[in-house]
């Protein structure tokens, strides 16, 4: 099995501290939702689908924390839980979607006690229901790749960014669990290198050849024919495909246009946002250190300005594909997403 990125244990959320991989595998415990939202907006735990348990299991500490002892004090108190924790990180879309479901299961019970025994099981069922999604999407996704596959990946869409298994890197799992021989060319994904700190920690922790390249060389590899398809995750998915990812996606998926390269994006059904239009959707901009340094050394002057965006998006015209829990969609995205959403 892989990676565990996050669980309920003991009335307490255990996760992994990604911000100390790949130097070291440390657990870290939290009792109270405030730690939740910290962790989440420091990076301790990312990834859209993972931010989305984490969000439910906030929601669940926060259920245990509350002192009330009626009905519409406990729905003040989630609902107070629920705007911090929603408040970290605005771009994906899995967060809100978590919370929202955990709030809803709320509001319809009616006492105390069912209130929170409702808002701890449906989060733990949230965690449960992720992986057997990114196993299904695995399996949909590993027929679109054939043996001898050099496939470019970006960012970390594995185990440590969901529950465990991964969406992108799921569709990857599954594809070697299928016979099929596989290499991965990872980028390191700055500034943050979940490419080389997550990606390509989890793929040799589980003993799949991988390759890692700095994010300027995505043009040579697909140049000189070292990479035959693109695999990458989602934030959050629009109704006519527009697909919102890590910084950088955009320009893989140009640069694969480019070369006739095949790009599918994997995720499941709740990072779809089928109300928002492209310009509603708010990219995060983080701050200038984690450009401007590396740890503790200086990699540019003072008194710069820095433009730091989290995320980007890429067109539908550029995708050859969306791997879901339920199906592929494939262009023209507007249609294939829709028929997705009605079969299910
Ligand atoms: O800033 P991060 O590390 O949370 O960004 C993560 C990504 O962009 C992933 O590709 C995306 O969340 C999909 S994860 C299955």
């Amino acid at each position: 099995m892989s990676l565990k990125t996050v669980e309920w244990r003991d009335n307490k959320v255990v996760m992994i501290d990604q911000t100390k991989l790949p130097n070291e595998l440390v657990y870290v415990e939290f009792a109270d939702y405030n730690e939740v939202a910290n962790a989440i907006k420091t990076m301790v735990v990312r990834g859209a689908p993972a931010i989305g348990v984490s969000g439910a299991f906030g929601l669940a500490l926060a259920a245990l924390q509350s002192k009330a002892e009626t009905k519409d004090d406990l729905i003040e108190d989630l609902e107070k839980a629920k705007k911090i924790l929603f408040e970290t990180r605005p771009t994906a879309v899995n967060l809100g979607w978590g919370l929202e479901k955990v709030m809803k299961v709320a509001r319809k019970e009616y006492d105390v006690s069912d209130i929170k025994e409702s808002v701890i099981n449906t989060a733990k069922q949230m965690a449960e229901d992720d992986v057997k999604t990114n196993m299904s999407m695995g399996k949909h996704g590993s027929e679109l790749f054939a043996n001898n596959d050099n496939i470019l990946t970006h960012c970390n869409a594995g185990a440590l960014a969901t529950v465990a298994y991964g969406t992108a890197l799921g569709v990857i799992r599954a594809t070697k669990e299928s016979g099929k021989k596989i290499k991965v060319i990872a980028t390191e994904t700055r500034p943050v290198q979940q490419g080389s700190r997550l990606t390509a920690f989890e793929l040799k922790h589980d003993g799949i050849d991988v390759n890692l390249i700095p994010d300027t060389a995505v043009g040579y590899t697909m140049a000189n024919g070292l990479v035959n398809k693109v695999i990458v995750g989602a934030d959050r998915i629009l109704r006519m495909g527009h697909v919102f990812n890590k910084i950088g996606t955009y320009q893989i998926a140009t640069m694969a246009k480019q070369h006739e390269i095949p790009f599918y994006v994997a995720a499941p059904l709740s990072t779809f946002d089928l109300k928002s239009n492209p310009e509603d959707v708010v990219i995060e901009q983080r701050k200038p250190t984690e450009v401007t340094g590396e740890g503790d050394r200086r990699t540019a002057p003072d008194g710069i300005g820095v433009i730091n965006p989290a995320f980007d998006m890429t067109p539908p015209e550029f995708i050859t594909g969306i791997i879901t829990e339920a199906g592929i969609a494939k262009p023209p995205f507007e249609e294939s997403i829709k028929k997705l959403f009605e079969a299910n």
